[in-house]
């Protein structure tokens, strides 16, 4: 049966003190949605369906980015989650198979889970993710025998006997489409906060004498970030948990409480990753490759045996084929570096391809924007560029073909030449000592006056 997902996510977050939307917030270099949009995903669900409010515009371009069949719908004013839900109700109310409630503030429900859900949907016509709260604060509580569901009672309205209950509600819950949308219409607003209430569907299903069931998580898995104090303390449960994952996966971390992982971030087995490194969106490193300290990658791939570092930094569309070396204070951006390429030191490398087995010399720049537009650096095979050359983009260099250091190269240099782009170097015999005694006799002119 397929599964569709509605991501509440419409509203204001007014304790980030922000002028950002609350969901737009990162943790691991992603926004909050896309933590909840990807484990929707996991499930490969018929339809994701992401309802918006505050912010719209901003939220449903961050939901089309990460996914262009998202859908996005919105609510305006927010009436309270029963609306917030019912607002998808002209996408998917005809859509067959179950709908599953998550939140977009709400960024570490595990895949796991969502199927636990699932399969608690055979035996419970309204399922509701649950857990055992430490601190049941302002939580609605479940009020349950066993697995069984009797109804979930929001703080504002429970009597003390049921603020005494721990086991709280995630928010999370699946119903068929067609359950859930009928349900929906029967949701009143006569509560304390004068809201419709989602929590209340289980009730209205026990009435028609259908059944609700319980399925308990992890507390960790529900929390919801509300300031920007629980985002900075999401933020170090992700890496802890990620850190775990990576030596798990046998991947060496020489000092993983130092190591930031993105929420996209893959990593090979027995690859080795030193101090201090910081992955951005869209990195995967093949097994056996090193990155050393004090390393900033991003939307780069690293090559099985590739070594990188320390110092570098890794942008969007740097492709490191097999054992090419990258070594301090380079940065390399939309390049492809093909096997055995090496790099070692004090270079820019943007919008270019170097062929295999090429050397590139310390301070080497591919010059590669004009003020106005970008241009491609072509190098061979087995090229060497020497020292300090700036290669003046668009401009290639052919296989087995050499810079002389210094050159400023702004033709394309053929296959086995030599390029010698500098000026010529004159020697003024005894010079140097000449002038020397000029400026010590000015210098000591002055002194006296
Ligand atoms: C809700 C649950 C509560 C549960 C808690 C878990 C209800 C009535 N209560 O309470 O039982 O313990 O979550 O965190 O559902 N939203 C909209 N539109 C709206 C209202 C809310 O999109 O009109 C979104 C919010 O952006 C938020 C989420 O739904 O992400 C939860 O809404 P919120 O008002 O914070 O509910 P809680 O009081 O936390
Ligand atoms: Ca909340």
């Amino acid at each position: 049966m397929p599964v569709s997902f509605i991501v509440l996510a419409a509203g204001m977050g007014t304790r980030m003190n922000s002028d950002l939307p609350k969901v737009l917030h990162k943790v691991a270099a992603a926004p909050l949605l896309h933590h909840a949009l990807t484990a929707a995903r996991s499930l490969d669900p018929a339809r994701i369906v992401v309802v918006t409010g505050h912010g719209a515009a901003e939220v449903e371009a961050a939901a089309k980015g990460f996914d262009e069949a998202c859908e996005c719908v919105l609510q305006d004013p927010q009436l309270g989650t029963a609306h917030a839900v019912s607002m998808a109700a002209p996408l998917l109310e005809k859509m067959s198979g179950d709908v599953i409630v998550l939140y977009g503030d709400t960024p570490f429900i595990r895949p796991e889970t969502l199927e636990a859900i699932l399969h608690a949907r055979a035996r419970h016509s309204v399922v509701v993710l649950g857990f055992q709260a430490r601190d049941p604060g302002r939580y609605g509580r479940l009020i349950s025998q066993g697995e069984s569901l009797e109804k979930i009672v929001e703080y504002k309205d429970a009597t003390d006997e049921e603020r005494a209950v721990t086991l709280c509600n995630s928010g999370v819950m699946c119903a068929s489409a067609e359950l859930m949308f009928d349900l929906l219409t029967r949701v009143e607003n006569t509560n304390a906060a004068g809201e419709y209430y989602l929590t209340d569907l289980p009730q209205l299903a026990r009435a028609q004498g259908l059944s609700a069931g319980v399925v308990i998580c992890d507390e960790a898995e529900t929390l919801g970030i509300n300031t920007r104090r629980e985002l900075a303390a999401a933020e170090a449960a992700f890496q802890a948990r990620a850190r775990l994952e990576a030596l798990e996966n046998g991947v060496t971390l020489t000092a993983p409480e130092t190591v930031f992982f993105a929420l996209d971030t893959h990593i090979g087995r027995d690859a080795i990753i030193g101090p201090n490194v910081l992955f951005g969106l869209g990195v995967t490193i093949e097994s056996a490759a090193e990155v050393k300290g004090f390393c900033h990658l991003e939307g780069c791939h690293i090559s099985r045996g590739a070594q990188v570092g320390p110092f570098a930094r890794l942008r969007l569309g740097a492709e490191l084929a097999e054992d090419v070396h990258v070594g301090n204070f380079v940065e390399i951006k939309n390049a492809i570096l093909d096997e055995g390429v090496k790099v070692g030191h004090l270079t820019y490398l943007g919008d270019a391809d170097i062929g295999e087995f090429s050397n590139i010399g310390a301070g080497t720049v591919t010059c590669n924007y004009d003020g106005v537009m970008k241009h491609r650096t072509r190098i061979g095979k087995r090229a060497f560029i020497g020292s300090s050359t700036m290669l003046v983009a668009p401009v290639s260099v052919g296989n087995d073909a050499l810079t002389a250091s210094g050159s400023v190269i702004t033709e394309d240099v053929p296959a086995e030449a030599v390029a010698l782009a500098r000026a010529k170097q004159v020697n003024k015999p005894g010079l140097a000592t000449k002038l020397m005694a000029r400026l010590k006799t000015i210098k000591a002119a002055k002194g006296k006056a």
